[in-house]
């Protein structure tokens, strides 16, 4: 028997790998727009990143990240430890329902989130950089000054969790205690005082203004939750001052710096004010 030459086997190579390349490249222009059957190409997916983040819908992160609300916490540890049985201090105010949850979830579809807030993954995520974790690593970098100094996070923390998980300014509010103290003088009621000041809040597009007047008129424990009763920061947001009816004209100290309308980003229309 006679064995084939081998410039057939070549031959016969390479019309494999054309065709497996042809198949290959078919079922890729056929995936959903967004979908890259790469990892390395999908971590460098221009989506992450600015300009086309700030155009990215919920539903176009999902179609890859879907872990981040279908996956959630284990009921047992596997040391043992109940989830149930060990719930936080801040796990433990009126509003808190249901079992433990993962922080997107909790963010994002939970019931008080559904109802409070309109959260989307851009709200937070405003692009990263997958390229360097730490700034300044390379031995021949210029000099950082301490604002560098903050390793690559996918989220700016102090823009984003900071409005919702700063303390209460009681100095500034006038209040003569810290609120678990002080709130029995005031009927444990935000509304007491703020029926009648700072009564242009929340217009913005990832909360939900009118359902948060709502549950706050209720339940004092809905404000104080954004407002200093889950603070992970030793500080306040400098909040922007709107002027409300009835505004005195004299401007205190502490407010002469600060903006009077929310953030540019989350603005939402006067027609769609609720
Ligand atoms: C084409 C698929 C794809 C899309 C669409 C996508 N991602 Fe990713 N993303 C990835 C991959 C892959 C990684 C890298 C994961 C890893 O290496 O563990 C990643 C990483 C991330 C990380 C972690 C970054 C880090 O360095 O720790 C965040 C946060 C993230 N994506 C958010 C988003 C958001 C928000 C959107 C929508 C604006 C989005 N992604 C859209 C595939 C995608
Ligand atoms: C309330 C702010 C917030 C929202 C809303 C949010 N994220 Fe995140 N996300 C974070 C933070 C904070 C981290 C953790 C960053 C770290 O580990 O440094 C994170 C981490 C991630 C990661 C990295 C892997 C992981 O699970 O830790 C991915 C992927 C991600 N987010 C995708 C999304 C997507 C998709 C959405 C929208 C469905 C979304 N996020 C909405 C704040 C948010
Ligand atoms: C718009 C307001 C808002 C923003 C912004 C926000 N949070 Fe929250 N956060 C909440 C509310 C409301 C809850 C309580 C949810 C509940 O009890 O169901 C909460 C709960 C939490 C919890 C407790 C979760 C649990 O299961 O007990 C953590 C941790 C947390 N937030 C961290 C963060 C971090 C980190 C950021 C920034 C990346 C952030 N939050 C941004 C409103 C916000
Ligand atoms: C005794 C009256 C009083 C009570 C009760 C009260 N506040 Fe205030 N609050 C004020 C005053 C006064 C200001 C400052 C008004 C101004 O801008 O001049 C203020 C300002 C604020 C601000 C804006 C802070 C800033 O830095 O711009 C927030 C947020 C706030 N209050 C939330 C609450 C919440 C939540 C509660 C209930 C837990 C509450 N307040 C209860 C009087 C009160
Ligand atoms: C889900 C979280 C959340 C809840 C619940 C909440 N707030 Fe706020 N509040 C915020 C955020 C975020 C801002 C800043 C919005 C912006 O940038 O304009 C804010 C702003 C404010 C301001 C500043 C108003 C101004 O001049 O712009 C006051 C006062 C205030 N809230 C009081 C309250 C009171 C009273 C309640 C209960 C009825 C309450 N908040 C419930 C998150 C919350």
């Amino acid at each position: 028997m006679s064995r084939p030459h081998p410039a057939l086997w070549l031959l016969a190579l390479a019309l494999l790998v054309t065709a497996v390349g042809a198949l290959l490249g078919g079922w890729i222009a056929e995936r959903p727009a967004g979908l890259v059957p790469d990892h390395l190409r999908a971590t460098y997916d221009p989506i992450h990143f600015k300009p086309a983040i700030e155009q990215a819908t919920d539903e176009q992160c999902l179609a890859c990240h879907r872990e981040v609300l279908d996956d959630t916490v284990r009921e047992t540890s596997p040391a043992g430890v109940r989830a149930a049985a060990s719930l936080a201090w801040y796990q433990q105010t009126s509003t808190y329902v249901g079992g433990q949850e993962t922080f997107h979830r909790r963010h994002l579809v939970t019931p008080l989130a559904r109802e409070l807030m309109d959260l989307r993954c851009t709200t937070c995520h405003q692009g990263h950089d997958p390229r360097e974790e730490a700034p300044g690593s390379s031995a021949s970098a210029v000099p950082l000054t301490s604002q560098d100094f903050t390793l690559r996070k996918p989220v700016n923390v102090e823009t984003t969790c900071l409005m919702c998980h700063g303390q209460l300014p009681v100095q500034l509010m006038g209040l003569p205690a810290p609120w678990p103290e002080a709130k029995a003088m005031f009927g444990n009621d935000c509304l007491t005082c703020h029926a009648a000041i700072r009564t242009h809040r929340h217009q913005v597009s990832y909360l939900k203004a009118a359902a948060i007047e709502a549950a706050g008129a209720k339940n004092s424990d809905v404000c104080y939750g954004c407002h200093g009763g889950r603070a992970w920061y030793r500080i306040s947001y400098p909040y922007p001052r709107h002027a409300w009816p009835g505004m005195p004209a004299d401007v205190p100290d502490w407010a002469k710096d600060r903006p009077s309308e929310s953030e540019a980003r989350f603005q939402r229309p006067a027609t769609a004010r609720p």
